[in-house]
């Protein structure tokens, strides 16, 4: 079974989507740590990051792999940490945005999710990379609050800075990726996360009586 988890920066998809897959016993895929790793590659790599080609290029030939505790390597390297910074932040849309890049991704995505049961956290993921996931969700917060949240965990950049990258971001990723229309949407400003989460179980749970 895939539960797949949307939604903006901020929004709590992280801190849900582990939670959540621990609790279930599913696999966990960040799929946003893959767009991030690979921007973390061309950036060391010197590519433009204009050019789709190129890109598209190293993202085959550079997959990137998840170890059994979550740490992210790419070519080699541990980005685990790098991958979130505020430089990749400001970037990683205009990466992503690039089709022979998603190609590659998706592609991915798709096989990793094919084995067996998962939560996928992302962007696309209940449109276009698990468009038959039996349960979907779409998070959201007031942007305060995902600012807030955010400044938490980049302590490398300011609070107005912060606000204005997440600004230009959901912008950028808001023009080529809606929620799916029929997943459920959670607006988690008010909410703790074991509240979230025990609310997606409950939805899992019933999917999987449902089916079984
Ligand atoms: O955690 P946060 O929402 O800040 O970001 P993320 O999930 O790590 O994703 C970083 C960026 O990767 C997003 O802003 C999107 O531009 C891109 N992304 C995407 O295009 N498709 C996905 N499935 C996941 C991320």
């Amino acid at each position: 079974m895939i539960v797949a988890i949307d939604g903006p920066a901020g929004a709590g998809k992280s801190t849900v989507a582990r939670k959540l897959a621990e609790r279930l016993g599913f696999r966990y895929l960040d799929t946003g740590a893959m767009y991030r790793a690979l921007t973390w590659l061309a950036l060391r790599e010197g590519l433009p990051l204009g050019d789709p080609e190129p890109l598209g290029e190293l993202a085959r030939r550079s997959p990137v792999v998840f170890d059994e505790v979550g740490r992210v390597f790419i070519a080699g390297s541990d980005v685990t940490a790098a991958i979130r910074q505020s430089r990749i932040d400001q970037v990683v849309p205009v990466v992503a945005r690039h089709h022979p890049v998603r190609e590659v991704m998706r592609e991915r995505q798709r096989e990793l999710g094919l084995q067996g049961n998962a939560v996928i956290e992302g962007r696309d993921i209940g449109t276009v990379v698990a468009p038959d996931a039996a349960v979907k969700i779409y998070l959201q917060a007031d942007p305060e609050v995902r600012a807030a949240r955010r400044q938490k965990e980049r302590p490398d950049i300011g609070a107005d800075a912060l606000a204005t990258d997440l600004r230009a971001r959901d912008k950028s990723d808001r023009e080529r990726m809606q929620p799916a229309g029929d997943a459920v949407l959670i607006d988690t400003t008010g909410l703790e996360v074991d509240d979230v989460v025990t609310r997606i179980e409950g939805l899992v749970r019933e999917r999987s009586l449902a089916t079984s």
